[in-house]
């Protein structure tokens, strides 16, 4: 039984998930059987990262530049103007960007990482920290490079896959006045928030908490950044689920929600649907010049930065598009659709589903495999196997590893299917959750894994395993 899609959007009670497009160019998809499947992974040292795409059938890898881009952006595209200095797309697209996210300064990277890299180049440092409701592993291993520590404060909540709360990517406001507190706020050179929380399941962070956060920050005399990747997704939670929310216009939601910090980081490959492409921005004039001189150093100059102009163009066409109520309405409720499906397949999930994925709390799912022995990686890597479906482990592969060299069992131990925008109909989602029931079938067959080779940082996109006997 699916629950209502929505009489809202439709004007009629009708129960089908539509998607609000219809496909104008397909890529195919290539099967592979099993044996197929259990040569590439073997020769992939066991890491779904080191698969060749082609082996893919449906790649739940990343919602990361994934998406579908619209005719609209592809037509924007054939706008772009690739002038070095002062192009007209660099105009175009910043004036997208200024009506979501106002800010005095925006300078582009070719994603998020570069923002975040050359943010805490210039805020970063020993000695200091970084608090964050949860860091992304770019963001915390910038953080960290700097040779700053990165702290998360999400509610405990956000750490319980079971719990239901509207808004598990709130920041513990107190734990961050105490923070702040006991470490002397000269020490704290940001708070950042990430709106919404991928690595603690996509969940959203509302807008009392986003103000609350501001008060501690305004007492301290700290600035406020946020992590906006999914920011429309945050915003479209925040008119479903926060009280006095409903009537409101999502791009307004998304311009309260940037009026609140002093800056922000994206990626645009998440929510402004293009497949590159990033930004810092900032209202403080004498940080903006340090960045730009960081930025000219190894992205570009100021007025493209990491980007051909005709990416910009794509980004501004996607910011216009990811605000709209019946694309966000759909995407939202694909998502909690694939989350069902798999909820009912007897595979706990974190709860309630996020905005771009469905995280399964595979340290639940796999009780007889010990955190150190990844639970997240032997599901995700059962997936392929079974079904040719690529997921991704959150948890103790990505966030175990600490830079003093010791090892520990991280918070949770996740594995993510994320969505890429557009890209995917609902056959693909109940294709997935058919494989998810096969697995689930043999849950108790599935062993551990050791980690043969790892680098330094980042451990989880190149590290080599081996499955345990048992
Ligand atoms: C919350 C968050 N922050 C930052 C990033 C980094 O963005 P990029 O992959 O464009 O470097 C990501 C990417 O997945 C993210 O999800």
């Amino acid at each position: 039984m699916r629950p209502p899609s929505g009489a809202g959007i439709t004007g009629v009670m009708f129960t089908t998930i539509i998607e609000p497009f219809r496909i104008h160019s397909i890529e195919p998809l290539r099967l592979t059987t099993p044996q197929e499947r259990a040569a590439a992974i073997r020769q992939a040292g066991y890491n779904v990262f080191g698969l060749h795409s082609a082996d893919v059938l449906i790649d739940l890898l990343t919602d990361s530049g994934t998406g579908a881009m619209s005719r609209d952006q592809w037509a924007a595209i054939q706008h772009g103007d690739e002038s070095y200095a002062g192009s007209p797309s660099w105009y175009v697209f910043l004036d997208a960007v200024r009506t979501l996210f106002p800010f005095e300064h925006v300078i582009p990277t070719h994603q998020g990482r570069a923002a975040e890299k050359i943010l805490f180049t210039a805020l970063g440092g020993p000695g200091k920290v970084v608090p964050n409701n949860t860091h992304f592993d770019t963001t915390r291993a910038n953080v960290e490079f700097s040779g700053a520590e990165a702290v998360d404060l999400v509610i405990p909540e956000g750490h319980d896959p079971a719990a239901e709360h509207p808004f598990k990517g709130n920041m513990d406001v107190e734990a961050l006045e105490r923070l702040i507190s006991s470490r002397g706020a000269e020490n704290v050179p940001l708070v950042m928030v990430t709106i919404t929380n991928n690595s603690g399941g996509g969940q959203p962070v509302s807008l009392e908490n986003l103000r609350a956060v501001r008060a501690v920050c305004d007492r301290h005399g700290v600035p406020l950044y946020l992590d906006a990747c999914r920011f429309a997704e945050n915003a479209w939670f925040i008119r479903e689920r926060e009280p006095g929310q409903g009537g409101r216009d999502v791009a307004d939601i998304v311009r309260e929600l940037a009026g609140l910090a002093d800056g922000m980081t994206i990626s645009a490959k998440k929510d402004p649907l293009a497949n590159i492409g990033g930004w810092l921005a900032t209202n403080d004039d004498a940080l903006a010049e340090r960045c730009r001189a960081l930025l000219v150093l190894t992205e570009g100059f100021p007025t493209y930065g990491g980007l051909a102009g005709r990416d910009l163009e794509a980004i501004a066409q996607g910011l216009a598009e990811a605000v709209a109520h019946d694309y966000l309405h759909y995407r939202t409720r694909s998502t909690a659709y694939l989350g069902e499906g798999i909820r009912q397949a007897g595979i706990p999930i974190v709860s309630p589903v996020g905005g771009h994925a469905v995280y399964i709390d595979a340290r639940a799912f796999l009780p007889h495999v010990p955190p150190l022995r990844y639970p997240g990686q032997a599901l995700a890597v059962a997936l392929y196997e079974s079904g040719g479906v690529r997921g991704c482990e959150i948890g103790t592969v990505m966030f175990g590893r600490h830079p003093d060299g010791t090892e520990t069992a991280a918070a949770m131990d996740l594995v993510r299917l994320a969505i890429p925008r557009r890209t995917y109909t609902q056959s693909h989602i109940d294709y997935v959750i058919e494989v998810c029931a096969e697995v689930a079938a043999r849950a108790e067959q599935l062993t551990g894994y050791r980690i043969v080779e790892e680098p330094a940082q980042l451990r989880h996109f190149t590290a080599r395993f081996e499955p345990l006997a048992s």
